[in-house]
């Protein structure tokens, strides 16, 4: 009977994973279907859930013969827009996007997001910034009332190398919760950002103003970014479980 409790499980975790990626695949369709057109010039967003946009975007790229050029958040995004054989620019030659369409860690109720679980969040908040419209897709396991409600990861922060440790007190002397120093999965040293910078987690304790924790958070020297995302977003694509697309 121990044997038949593990395999239940097992199963299960498989069944809820297949159910994730699914659901991510539904809203990055339903995100792509809707905001992109013709002659557009398109942010490109990080991690898993992006994958499946960039997808749908080069499928109708080669179908409907459409003439977009890509921005990246990250290295990644830079390889996926590549791979798909899409047109790759940057803020440079492109600081006007259309849209933007990017993942999320966790999204509430009045549409502040959680992100950087994957590290880009600096860039992710630049080329969002740049977007007319910001766009964002996820599974429907980011769908919450409050922060902190589903992702317990805590809000990254990227910080200048050398002041982690003071960047790491004055949040945590402020606001409360620990902030700790992301490590590489082999733990043989910090997780190192697109731009050379370390992420501090910050496992906060409870619901705050993110705007105002935002703000300060920013002020603190060795600070380049949060994973606070306040008034950014525009509407939010969830792919759910029993197969349809909550839009909010
Ligand atoms: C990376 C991000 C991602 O968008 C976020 O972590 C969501 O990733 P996924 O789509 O894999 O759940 O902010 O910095």
């Amino acid at each position: 009977s121990h044997l038949r409790r593990v395999q239940h499980v097992l199963e299960s975790r498989c069944y809820s994973t297949v159910m994730a990626e699914e659901a991510k695949k539904l809203a990055a369709y339903a995100a792509v279907d809707s905001h992109i057109q013709n002659n557009q010039v398109v942010g490109v967003g990080s991690g898993s859930t992006i994958v499946y946009a960039v997808d749908r975007l080069a499928e109708r790229v080669r179908q409907e013969k459409l003439n977009i050029v890509c921005v990246p958040t990250s290295f990644q995004a830079r390889q996926l827009i590549l791979q798909h054989g899409l047109s790759l620019s940057d803020l440079d030659r492109h600081p006007d996007l259309d849209v933007a369409i990017d993942g999320a860690d966790e999204v509430d109720d009045s549409l502040t997001l959680i992100k950087g679980g994957g590290g880009c969040l600096t860039q992710e908040k630049i080329v969002a910034g740049c977007a007319k419209h910001f766009i964002v897709i996820a599974d429907y396991r980011k769908d919450s009332k409050a922060l902190g409600q589903q992702w317990k990861k805590g809000v990254p922060v990227e910080v200048v190398p050398m002041a982690y440790v003071p960047v790491s007190r004055a949040i945590t002397r402020r606001f409360g919760g620990e902030a700790v120093l992301r490590m590489a999965v082999s733990k043989a040293g910090p997780v190192v950002t697109d731009n050379s910078n370390f992420i501090l987690d910050w496992k906060f304790e409870h619901a705050q103003n993110w705007k105002e924790v935002n703000t300060a958070i920013k002020m603190i020297p060795g600070v380049v970014e949060t994973g606070l995302f306040v008034e950014m977003a525009e509407r939010v694509y969830f792919g759910m479980e029993d197969g349809s697309v909550k839009i909010r």
